[in-house]
């Protein structure tokens, strides 16, 4: 008998039905069925109210989210009993489908079966379901240099992309020891959203853009001592996360100076603010771009009063929210919501997700 797992579910099956309000004598029942699948099988499987119920609880536990106010309507889907990567490929395209919703995002995540005895386990390579690739060529990085390994190892199995700044990865599914598969993406299903400004008429021409959905896909998530390696989940973007670091950092797509230089900014002494500056109007760029092309977004000061309310209520519920204050604070004007003027507690909390090594 594994005495570890079973301390750990019983743990989390207890919160859990406290919190769904679950009759004492269910409870019971409950933890004996659960202690003899683990001493029968050395595992146990999650109804599916105990699934989706902890996948919320790992988001509410997730400390670097700010956007946790809404853990209670992610969407779960359960595809436990996906054998093959085909399969995995489908699920992944009807969660695309799901939370794109014609831009009307809506948090989703899909668990495909966790870590078992005797069980090949699905693992989905990419960092998420839609990212761009990042090529080294003669001329420079073209893409996104966060992407260059991965889409090295996309190359390395066949895979050739266009070479654009903007060319969606395939999915890499593995099952087992078998050779990993490559799913092209179906552009049909991908939004995008072109950047333009509400003033500056000549920001379209710099010809930036983003995808509407982040889906995180290479993280664990784990419940009550099982751990689902594959386990995509979606929220929408807060805008500082385009405009303040992917297509601002200069390890990422570096559009400040081009901003910057379109705007007619001094750009010879960092004492001019031109970083700055090039900042406030990128973001406000990709706030407005997403609000015209009716993709949901949040801005950092709307998404850190959301946090502020989720601290009340979990403040009510007589829980502890716990914070990683370095990744809470929104990268601009960081001042200038509660966040930074607070103390988080770093304690980190199952249900929750874990980053997990990379499996090439
Ligand atoms: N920061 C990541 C990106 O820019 C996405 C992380 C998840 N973000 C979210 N809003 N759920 O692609």
């Amino acid at each position: 008998m594994d005495i570890l797992l079973w301390k750990t579910a019983k743990q989390f099956i207890t919160q859990c039905y406290q919190e769904l309000g679950k009759p004492e004598d269910i409870l019971k029942e409950r933890l004996q069925e659960v202690k003899e699948e683990i001493s029968e099988t050395g595992s146990y499987t999650h109804t599916y109210e105990e699934l989706a119920h902890g996948a919320r609880m790992a988001w509410r536990n997730s400390n670097r989210c700010i956007g946790r106010l809404f853990w209670q309507t992610l969407h779960v889907f359960d595809e436990r009993r996906v054998q093959t990567e085909s399969q995995v490929a489908a699920a992944l395209k009807q969660h695309v489908e799901f939370a794109t919703n014609e831009g009307k995002i809506r948090p989703a995540i899909t668990v495909f079966r966790p870590e078992l005895p005797n069980k090949e386990t699905i693992k989905i390579w990419n960092h998420q379901l839609i990212r761009y690739a990042g090529y080294q060529t003669e001329s420079g990085i073209v893409g996104d240099p966060a992407s260059m390994d991965f889409t090295a190892e996309c190359e390395k199995r066949g895979w050739r992309g266009r070479q654009s700044d903007y060319d969606v990865l395939p999915w890499v599914i593995q099952i087992g020891n078998r050779k990993p598969e490559l799913f092209p993406v179906n552009l049909q299903i991908v939004k995008e959203v072109q950047i333009t400004h509400p003033d500056l008429t000549w920001f379209k021409d710099l010809s930036l853009q983003w995808y509407a959905v982040p889906i995180i896909s290479d993280m664990k998530l784990e419940i009550g001592g099982i751990h689902y390696q594959a386990a995509p989940f979606n929220g929408w973007y807060m805008g500082t996360e385009i405009g303040a670091r992917n297509l601002a950092d200069d390890f990422r797509y570096n559009k400040l100076p081009l901003v910057a230089e379109w705007m007619g900014l001094d750009t010879s002494k960092p004492s001019s603010l031109w970083k700055d500056r090039a900042l406030v109007e990128l973001n406000a760029a990709v706030l407005y771009s997403f609000k015209e092309a009716g993709v949901s977004i949040v801005d950092h000061h709307t998404a850190a009063q959301q946090l502020k309310i989720f601290e009340q209520n979990e403040a009510i519920e007589g829980r502890e929210c716990t914070g990683d204050w370095t990744w809470l604070i929104p990268p601009v004007s960081p001042a200038a919501t509660h966040i930074f003027h607070k103390e988080y507690n770093p304690s980190i909390q199952t249900p929750n997700y874990f980053h997990q090594n990379k499996p090439y």
